[in-house]
C-alpha cells in the first residue's frame, strides 16, 4: 500500500546533503526528513563502536518521526554499521556502499576500480569486499583522503584554488598511476570536489557519485515493496541537526545544490 510517511535520511554532517539534492530529483513526491548530526562530525576518524552508537542513535531519531525508510547517506556509517542497520531497524534501510558498487562493476570496462573515502571506510574494505563479492575479477584500489572533509566544510571547493589541487594531486597519484577507469566517490562529501577530482584524474576516469546511485536504488526498493508515496504535490524537506543552525544553513545550499530557504531545527541527539 503507498505510503506518504517520510524517507529519513542521515549523515555525519552536510555530506549527506549531496544524496538529499538526488533524492529530491529522483523523488519529488516523497517527503525527505533529514538528520545531520553536525555537533559530532566527522565520524570517519572514529572508532567502530563510536560510528556504531552514533548510527543507531541518528536511525532512532529519524523513526521517532515514523519514517518509512532510513537511508545511510554516509559512507562511513554504511561501512562500519551498514550490516547491523539493515538486520535490527523495523523499515527498509539502504547505506551507499551497495548502490555505488554495483554502478561501478556495470561501468569498469578495464575492471581497475578506486575507491576514495574516509580512514574508517578505507580500513573497513567495505568497497573492495562488495566490488570483489560482485565480480571475484575485478581489481580495487583505496585511498583514505582525510582532508578533503574538511576542505568541503571549509568552503575550499574551487578546481582552481592551488590547495584544492594540491591535496587532490596528493591523494589521488597513486590511482592515476594504477589506471583506474572508474573511481568511486565514496563519501558523501566528495561530490563537491568533483571538478578538482575529475580534472586530475582526467576525462577517461568515470566518478561515480554515491548520493545519486543511493537515490535511485531507494526509488527501486519502494517501488518494490509498494511504499511510494501516492501524493502527486512536489514536498518540501526538513532538517535537523545537532549543533547550531546557523553554520549549518550557511554552506548546506553549496551541497543542495539551491538556496537553503528551509527551516533547520536543532535536536539533542543523545536523547536517541
Ligand atoms: N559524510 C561522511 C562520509 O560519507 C564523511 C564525513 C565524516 O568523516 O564524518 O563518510
Amino acid at each position: 500500500m503507498a505510503s506518504r510517511n517520510a524517507i529519513g535520511v542521515f549523515d555525519s554532517g552536510l555530506g549527506g546533503l549531496t544524496a538529499v539534492k538526488e533524492f529530491l530529483r529522483v523523488l519529488p513526491n516523497e517527503k525527505i526528513i533529514y538528520f545531520g548530526d553536525t555537533g559530532r562530525v566527522p565520524y570517519g576518524t572514529r572508532s567502530r563502536d563510536a560510528i556504531r552508537r552514533y548510527a543507531f542513535q541518528d536511525a532512532s531519531f529519524l523513526l521517532s518521526h515514523n519514517v518509512k525508510m532510513v537511508v545511510a547517506a554516509c559512507g562511513t556509517v554504511s561501512s562500519v554499521a551498514g550490516g547491523e542497520l539493515r538486520e535490527k531497524l523495523p523499515v527498509p534501510y539502504t547505506g551507499v556502499v551497495n548502490p555505488t558498487a554495483f554502478t561501478a562493476v556495470r561501468v569498469t570496462k578495464n575492471r581497475r576500480v578506486g575507491i576514495i573515502g574516509t580512514a574508517a571506510t578505507v580500513a573497513s574494505h567495505s568497497y573492495k569486499l562488495r566490488l570483489q563479492k560482485l565480480d571475484p575479477g575485478i581489481e580495487v584500489f583505496e585511498q583514505a583522503c582525510p582532508l578533503f572533509v574538511p576542505l568541503v566544510e571549509n568552503g575550499v571547493i574551487d578546481r582552481n584554488d592551488v590547495v584544492t589541487q594540491a591535496v587532490a594531486a596528493r591523494y589521488l597519484q597513486p590511482l592515476k598511476e594504477q589506471g583506474v577507469d572508474t573511481l568511486i566517490l565514496g563519501c558523501t562529501h566528495f561530490p563537491i570536489l568533483r571538478g578538482a577530482i575529475s580534472d586530475y584524474m582526467g576525462e577517461g576516469v568515470t566518478l561515480i557519485d554515491s548520493g545519486l546511485e543511493t537515490a535511485v536504488y531507494a526509488a527501486k526498493v519502494l517501488r518494490e515493496q509498494d511504499l511510494l508515496s501516492d501524493d502527486e504535490t512536489v514536498q518540501t524537506p526538513e532538517f535537523y541537526v545537532s549543533d547550531t543552525p546557523e553554520g549549518f544553513k550557511n554552506v548546506a545550499g553549496l551541497f543542495l545544490g539551491r538556496d537553503m530557504e528551509h527551516t533547520v531545527t536543532q535536536i539533542d541527539i543523545e536523547q536517541y
